[in-house]
């Protein structure tokens, strides 16, 4: 494709300009000057002015592409749609490209063609990976190259079923002046991608980066251009990954996957509850079990407390909980119930790389300082469930009943619940109406006091 210049624009005032200057010379705004980025005539858009009466244009056979791990199709609703754009997004290293991969890898083996458009890797990287992870004889094609004019023809003529291109961050559009990894070169690879992809009904996997405090690096203006957003988490130095949709046009956003990350790449974790009870060992001062209703699945998670002597200003510290709701309930508790851990440094953490960012874990955030607190373990069955408001009161939460049965199924029978919560068959109840009562059940559920 010719090289030919193209205007600025500025985002401020709309008026254009033949060089970037870093103020706009019409409305004077400063760095407001960006490249227009026009859709190029290989991306192919089709130009009909005639509307189509719905009826025809139903697609008649639906075939969703079967992804081989039942943790990241609960989290897609089943598979990927033909003619969707799915953005993987991560922090480096999480195992994008191992996904993506194990993916390619599982459509080619049941006979849906795959393409792997590779900006950041060799073609032997890219074998190496697919055939470690079992791909070695599968149909999965690969381009190396981070041309976007050659991925796009590569799209247009590709029999594939799913595309991966990994990543959209480095893809560059030799036609455009700004930076590669820039805003405006991100977008319009993945513009120009999309277009392709979602007139021949290739289902496209787009990989972005995140950086460490979550931000999308570019590939956040991308959200509104995709059809699902799938984020991977969790800890580098653990195997745990969860994935997320923050985003999904096809199915509820918010299902989480829970997945280990081995030598053998992405397995789904089989009874994500149990597994994350058992790996809690035995109950020790500072752990009490809670329930997450994020998605449709409840999940039975473990929040752990430490709490020590502040020296200096109190520390609050949280992983997997908002520091603000910790701040908040430590004031709560403090308020209501001054038993010097408000002058202590607080450590609270969800365990398994999950977020626990429902207010529901409150009663559970709160019991785990306690217990940390006297230094008293809780009962291995218990599990808490409620939020706490400002006045220091217990409320009951969504799906209760729902979290309570999933906690009794895998043996949680001693609930602490928020007054008038009816249990399941087989729970005991201790009902909480204020964070005091929280207090007293810690003491009342710790086997030493029994
Ligand atoms: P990868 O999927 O490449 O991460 P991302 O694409 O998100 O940057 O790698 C995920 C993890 O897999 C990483 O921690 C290193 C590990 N890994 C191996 O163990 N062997 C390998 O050959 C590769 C490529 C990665
Ligand atoms: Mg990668």
């Amino acid at each position: 494709m010719a090289s030919k210049p193209h205007p600025f624009q500025c985002t401020s005032c709309g008026a254009t300009a033949l060089r970037w200057t870093g103020q706009c010379a019409t409305c004077s705004e400063w760095n407001t000057l960006e490249e227009a980025v026009e859709l190029s005539a290989s991306s192919g858009a089709v130009m009909t002015a005639e509307a189509v009466v719905v009826r025809d244009a139903i697609p008649q056979h639906h075939t969703a592409i079967p992804l081989g791990l039942s943790e990241v199709e609960r989290v897609l609703s089943g598979g990927l749609e033909p003619g969707s754009v799915t953005l993987v997004a991560g922090a480096p290293g999480i195992g994008k490209s191992t996904l993506c991969t194990q993916l390619t890898v599982f459509a080619a083996a049941t006979g849906h063609g795959a393409l792997v458009i590779a900006s950041e890797e060799s073609l032997a990287q890219v074998a190496r990976r697919t055939d470690r992870l079992g791909g070695g004889a599968a149909e999965v094609s690969v381009l190396p190259t981070s041309d976007l004019a050659q991925a796009v023809a590569a799209l247009e003529t590709t029999d594939a079923a799913l595309c991966v291109v990994d990543s959209v961050s480095t893809m560059t559009d030799a036609t455009l002046r700004s930076l590669s990894g820039g805003v405006a070169q991100v977008r319009n690879a993945a513009e120009q991608l999309s277009s392709v992809a979602r007139r021949r009904g290739i289902a496209l996997l787009l990989v972005g980066h995140v950086t460490k405090d979550g931000e999308l690096a570019g590939p956040r203006a991308l959200e509104h251009l995709v059809d699902t957003v799938v984020s991977i988490e969790g800890d580098r130095h653990h195997t745990r990954r969860v994935v997320t949709t923050v985003k999904h046009r096809f199915g509820p956003a918010g299902e989480v996957g829970i997945l280990d990350l081995g030598p053998d790449g992405l397995v789904s974790v089989e009874d994500p509850s149990a597994t994350m009870l058992a790996e809690r060992g035995i109950a020790l001062p500072g752990s009490v079990a809670t329930v997450l209703a994020e998605g449709s699945r409840p999940l039975v998670v473990e929040i752990q407390a430490l709490v020590t002597p502040s020296v200096g200003s109190p520390a609050r510290v949280a992983q997997g909980v908002s520091v603000t709701r910790l701040r908040q309930l430590g004031a709560v508790l403090d308020a209501h119930c001054d038993l010097g851990i408000g002058r202590s440094d607080v450590f609270v953490a969800c365990s398994g790389a999950v977020k626990a960012a429902e207010p529901a874990v409150d009663v559970a955030v709160i019991a785990a300082m306690v217990s940390a607190f006297f230094g008293r373990a809780l009962d291995a069955r218990v599990v808490a469930v409620g939020e706490v408001g400002l006045t220091g009161s217990v409320r009951s939460v969504l799906a209760t009943s729902r979290r309570l049965e999933e906690a009794a199924r895998v043996g949680l029978t001693s609930a602490i619940v928020p007054p008038g919560t009816s249990v399941p068959t087989g729970v005991h109840a201790l009902e909480v109406a204020t964070v005091a009562d929280i207090v007293a059940a810690v003491t009342a559920l710790s086997p030493s006091s029994s």
